[in-house]
């Protein structure tokens, strides 16, 4: 797909293989630069997100796009029986696991290295997933939805934390000063890697959100799709059954 948005548009690279060396090149850093650029927020979004789920008392939790493991970690407030999470960067995993190692909750959760748009489990499989700012990074929203779908059992739920934009104008310009010019400074300061910044900014302001993304998650067959934006609609959580 040529209107993709690539961490590199001059590479022949394919976008899951550009993604993936991208966020082995910045794993160390991630968490900092996380907590920094969303001021600390990003935790109470994702125990916000975890907390829609309590209702229907998920026991197999699937974190899709895992990384260093954050909402797979917040899930464990669910006591679910077992939660895996997948991610195509094995630097990132590598982070996440020394993280459950010091929590000692390896007998719960188990990363491993696969892709959203081939999922290696059964059909009907979870009982609820999770996918924190990871669906704007998929080659194909499409497959990775079709996937999700195919993994979930029905009547279980999907939670996405995404990155989205304020509705209204003066908000969406003090947001916009903050990520063209804040985000990369301290990207480039921290992580050595201004370009890795920009690309997360230019793939969130081009990625669907609000209204669009329910849209989306419905031509997918999902059912109860709700919206919920989060500081001004600088994310949202997305909500849905299958
Ligand atoms: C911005 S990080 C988010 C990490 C974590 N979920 C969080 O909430 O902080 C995005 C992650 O998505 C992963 N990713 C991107 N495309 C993927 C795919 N197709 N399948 C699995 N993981 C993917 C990246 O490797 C990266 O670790």
């Amino acid at each position: 797909m040529n209107n993709q948005i690539l961490p590199n548009q001059n590479s022949a690279a394919s976008k899951s293989v550009q993604v993936e060396e991208m966020f082995d090149s910045i794993s160390p850093k991630y968490d900092l630069l996380n907590r920094i650029m969303t001021l600390g927020t990003d935790k109470g979004w994702r125990k916000k997100a975890i907390k829609m789920m309590e209702p229907y008392h998920p026991k197999t939790i699937l974190d899709i796009a895992t990384g260093t493991a954050d909402f797979a970690i917040a899930a464990l407030a669910l006591q679910p029986e077992k939660v895996i999470g997948i991610d195509i960067s094995t630097q990132m995993i590598e982070i996440g696991n020394q993280k459950i190692k010091k929590l000692n909750a390896h007998h719960i959760i188990t990363l491993q290295a696969a892709n959203s748009e081939a999922i290696p489990f059964e059909n009907n499989y979870f009982d609820a997933i999770t996918i924190g700012y990871g669906v704007r990074n998929f080659e194909n929203l499409e497959t990775g939805l079709q996937e999700i779908y195919r993994v979930l059992k029905p009547g279980g739920v999907l939670v996405i934390l995404e990155t989205s934009q304020p509705t209204s104008a003066w908000q969406k310009f003090c947001v916009s000063l903050y990520t063209t010019k804040i985000v990369p400074l301290i990207g480039r300061l921290i992580s050595n890697n201004a370009i890795a910044y920009q690309y997360l900014i230019h793939s969130a302001r081009n990625f669907p959100y609000g209204e669009a993304f329910v849209q989306i998650l419905k031509q997918q067959n999902f059912k109860s799709t709700t919206c919920t934006p989060l500081l001004f609609g600088v994310s949202s959580i997305y909500f849905a059954v299958k």
